[in-house]
Parts: C-alpha cells; structure tokens; sequence
C-alpha cells in the first residue's frame, strides 16, 4: 500500500514537472517568437564604424538629402529604415506619425542628441543639452521672453533696426548679396532687440567661424575646422562674461535695466541673481540663441526672395497685400503686430519656401529605452533621424509636392506634417519672433525697392545649413514714391 502510495505521489511530481517544463518552454518559445516579430527596420548598416556617413555628407552638401539619401532608402525599404551615421546605428523615420511618436515621446523614450564637436561648442549647459526638469525651467526664462507682449513691444524696434539696415546696407547700392546681408540683420536683430545687447564689429566673424566647427569631427589639432571654431567659441565667451557680469551688477545695484526691461539676457541674469541658472549656463544660451536664429531666418528670408522672384503671380498678390497695409501708414509710421497679422499672404509664401527649403533639414534623438514602434525594435542608445523632408515632399501631404502653391496654407495644415520649426517639447522657441522677422523685413524691401535675382537658379549647398552658393546677389533699386 505505502509502495502505491509513494508511486503515485512520484507518478503526480513528474506530472506536474513535466507540465512546468512544457509551460516554461512554451514562454520561451513565446518571447523568442515575439522577439524576431519586433526585429529591426531594414535597412543597411554600410560599412564597419562609417556606415553611410559619406553618402549622407555627400547628399547634404548638395541640399539633397531628401532625393539621395532619404527617398532612395525610402523606396528600397519603407518609411522607416536603419543606417549608420558618424558611427552611431541610426534609424531614419518619416511621415507624420513618426513625427508625432518620436518628437512628442522627448524626455520619456528619446533626448535630443548631438555630434560632440556641437555641444563643445554650443556649450554643454545650452537648453540643448538639457533634459526634464532642467529643460522645462530653462525654456520657461526663454519663452517668457518671447511672450506675446514681448514680442509686441519689439516690433517697432525691429522696425526701427529694418529701417538702418537698408540705409547702410542697401541705400545708394544697385547691387547686393541678399543672403550675406540679411544675415547681418538677422543678428543684429537678435542680439539688439531681443538680448539688449549692442553688436560690436568683429562679433558676427567670431560667430562664423564656430558655425563651421559645428559639424566638423571633434579633433582639435593646430589649423583644424574644429580648432579654429573652439578659439572663436573662447573669444565670444570672453565678450559675453564681461557682458554678463556689467548686467548682473546693474541689477544688483537697483540701476537702470532690470528685469522688468523684458530683454532675453536681463531674464537669464534674473534667474542668475536667485540662484537658479549658472554665469556658464547664461553664457551657453545666449550662444545657441544666436545660432538658432540668426542662420535659419535669413535662410528662410532668401528662400521667400527666390521664390517670389520665379513666381510673379505670387509676388503680384504679396505686393498688393503690404501695399495696403502701407497705404493706411502715416509717413515714417512703423508697423505694428496688428499689421503684421495682416499679412496673412506673406506669411503663406514664407512658409511655402520653408517647406521647400527647410532651413533645418531635421535633427537626431536617442532612444532611452528599447522602442518598440510599428512592429519593429529601436534598441536603447540608437539615434533616431527625423526629417522635415520626409513629410514635406510628400505626395499624401502636400499634393504636387514639388510646386510652388503658397494657398495650400489657406487651410490648417494637419499636425506633424509640416515641420520647419520642429515639434514637441523641444519644438522651436523663437518661432514668433522669426515670423515677425521675416515679414517685417519682406514688407520693407518689397514696398521700397525694385529687384531682381542675378541668378534665378543659384545652387544651394550645405556646410552645415543650407545657403544660397553665392550669397544671393540682387540688382536692387529703390521705388520712386
Ligand atoms: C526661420 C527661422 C527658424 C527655424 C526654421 C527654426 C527651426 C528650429 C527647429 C527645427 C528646432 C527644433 C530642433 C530639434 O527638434 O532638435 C528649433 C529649436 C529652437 N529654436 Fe528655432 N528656428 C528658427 C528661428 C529661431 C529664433 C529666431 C530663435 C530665438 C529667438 C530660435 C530659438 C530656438 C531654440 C531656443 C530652440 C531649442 C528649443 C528647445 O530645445 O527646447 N529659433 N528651431
């Protein structure tokens, strides 16, 4: 009987192991199945280490990413593909749901991520490198500068820096380089009006020369892009502490200039004062700030310039529109917000050249975690690219994508489809202060001058924004009024 029963016990354990078994077994077999569901995008890796680099450097000095790199990848293998990338594994999204997915999960699936050489530049404390918290504090002190009320009180200086622009720029001239110029304004704009900051001579150069080091490998070594660019980057951190440290004792000491002034660098030294931000950190802000507006708007503006000049139909209409709002203006009047809301024309052709010349072709994350997204697996540590290209010229979105159509603007454009200005939480913070920029400046030019481009088709190369080759040369004259 005790032998059965000792039978019996042994016949249930080697049951029910046997059952475990089948059952861990089964999970295993599960996870693996599901593991090789959620592989990969496809795609190809390229060589060891540098991968595709060159074919995408190649593409991007010509402005062509989107034909040569992006579309043909697309076509091979989808809207959703992996390369290699300054050897870093990348994969390539595009399409408004990867817009959405990927830019909307910042901080909690993927950061920003940027080459070395950038954030030795920029700066390691710029709002660019800043993640959660940190970010959002920062980009509070940057937006509350850039608020509506803000930005209504800077029109008329802005205005006012348009109006001695053409007079040392264009006046008594038949002839300039639009791109090179409008450069000059835009940074003269940025640090005049919105840092409070008066622009000395030789400062656009030394911001230059660390533009070009912005890209460039991280090697230091004597005659080096990078080396050239880190000297510069020094020289300019040498004005702005000086520049930094005059305004923090200005506020401490109760003089003139407070907070209260609103400019961008007064609110960074505020926030210095209570301890909050860092002399570095201020720094390193004002730094990107200049960078992140001065080259993308007066990209934008040459765009408008180029386009209008190949579509007199456009330009006719755009005309009309700052003809109007000029003829309800005293003599010498300046614009006010109100006029620029009119301009509602202006600003579809604007946004039309920006979708078609993009001034950022679009920027890398980096996935924290693995992601899982449209049944494939984007392994924790890879980049992932997301482009303005990859919604722009395409089809589903913009139908004839290829042409110029400033009214398809007259109806609101879905979200995440047009994308100049990035998206998400780290979607662009001087977004309002640019679209004043430009239209302030088209109105301007276009009310007071004839002109025409020297060359209607002048290439546009990458290095590493886009710009017109040779700096846009316009014939210009002024209208007799
Ligand atoms: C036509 C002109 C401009 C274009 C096309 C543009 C484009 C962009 C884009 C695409 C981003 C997002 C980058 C990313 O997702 O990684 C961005 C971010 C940013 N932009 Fe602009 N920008 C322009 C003008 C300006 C101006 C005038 C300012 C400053 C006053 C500015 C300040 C910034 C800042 C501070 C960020 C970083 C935001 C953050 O990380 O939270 N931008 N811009």
């Amino acid at each position: 009987m005790a032998l059965e029963m000792n039978f019996l016990a042994l016949t249930c354990v080697c049951s029910l192991l046997t059952a475990m078994i089948s059952v861990i077994v089964l999970m295993q077999k599960k996870k693996s199945e599901k593991k090789i569901r959620k592989k990969l995008p496809p795609g190809d890796m390229g060589l060891p280490w540098i991968g595709e680099t060159m074919e995408f450097y190649k593409a991007q000095r010509k402005n062509r990413l989107f034909e040569e790199f992006v579309q043909t990848r697309r076509a091979k293998y989808g809207k959703i593909f992996k390369t290699r990338l300054m050897g870093s594994p990348t994969i390539v999204v595009n399409g408004a749901d990867a817009n959405r997915f990927f830019l909307s999960n910042e901080f909690k699936l993927v950061i920003s991520s940027w080459p070395s050489s950038s954030v030795q530049l920029m700066g390691k404390d710029s709002i660019m490198e800043k993640q959660g918290e940190a970010h959002r504090c920062l980009r509070r002190v940057i937006a509350s500068s850039l608020s509506c009320a803000v930005l209504e009180a800077m029109v008329p200086k802005i205005c006012h820096s348009v109006e001695s622009h053409l007079n040392k720029y264009w006046h008594n001239k038949d002839q300039i380089s639009l791109y090179r110029v409008t450069k000059i304004l835009t940074f003269t704009i940025v640090f005049e009006c919105l840092l409070g900051i008066n622009v000395e001579q030789e400062m656009l150069g030394m911001f230059e020369r660390v533009l070009e080091g912005v890209f460039a490998a991280p090697f230091a070594f004597p005659g080096s892009k990078f080396s050239r660019a880190k000297r510069a980057r020094k020289e300019i951190e040498k004005v702005l502490v000086d520049i930094v440290r005059e305004k923090k004792n200005e506020m401490e000491g109760g003089l003139e200039g407070g907070e209260r002034e609103g400019t961008l660098l007064a609110q960074l030294v505020a926030g210095m004062i209570r301890g909050e931000i860092s002399e570095e950190e201020v720094v390193d802000n004002v730094v990107l700030l200049v960078f992140a507006a001065h080259d993308t708007t007066s990209f934008a503006v040459a765009m408008t310039f180029r386009m209008l000049a190949h579509h007199p139909n456009c330009f006719s209409l755009l005309l009309r529109e700052n003809n109007d709002i000029l003829s309800k203006k005293r003599d010498g009047e300046k614009l006010t917000v109100e006029d620029t809301k009119k301009m509602k024309y202006t600003w579809q052709v604007a946004r039309e050249s920006m979708r078609l010349f993009p001034p950022i072709f679009g920027s890398f994350r980096k996935a924290i975690a693995d992601i899982e997204y449209e049944g494939f697996v984007i392994p924790k540590g890879w980049k992932v690219l997301w482009t303005t290209y990859g919604t722009h010229y395409i089809e589903d979105y913009f139908p004839d994508p290829l042409a110029f159509n400033p009214s398809r603007f007259e109806e609101p454009i879905q979200p995440y489809v047009f994308l100049p200005f990035g998206g998400g939480p780290r979607v662009c913070a001087g977004y309002q202060l640019a679209k004043l920029n430009i239209l302030i400046f088209v109105h301007y030019v276009v009310t007071r001058y004839d002109w025409s481009l020297q060359y209607l088709d002048e290439p546009i190369i990458m290095d590493p924004l886009p710009f017109p080759s040779q700096g846009m040369p316009i014939s210009i004259s002024p209208k007799l009024l």
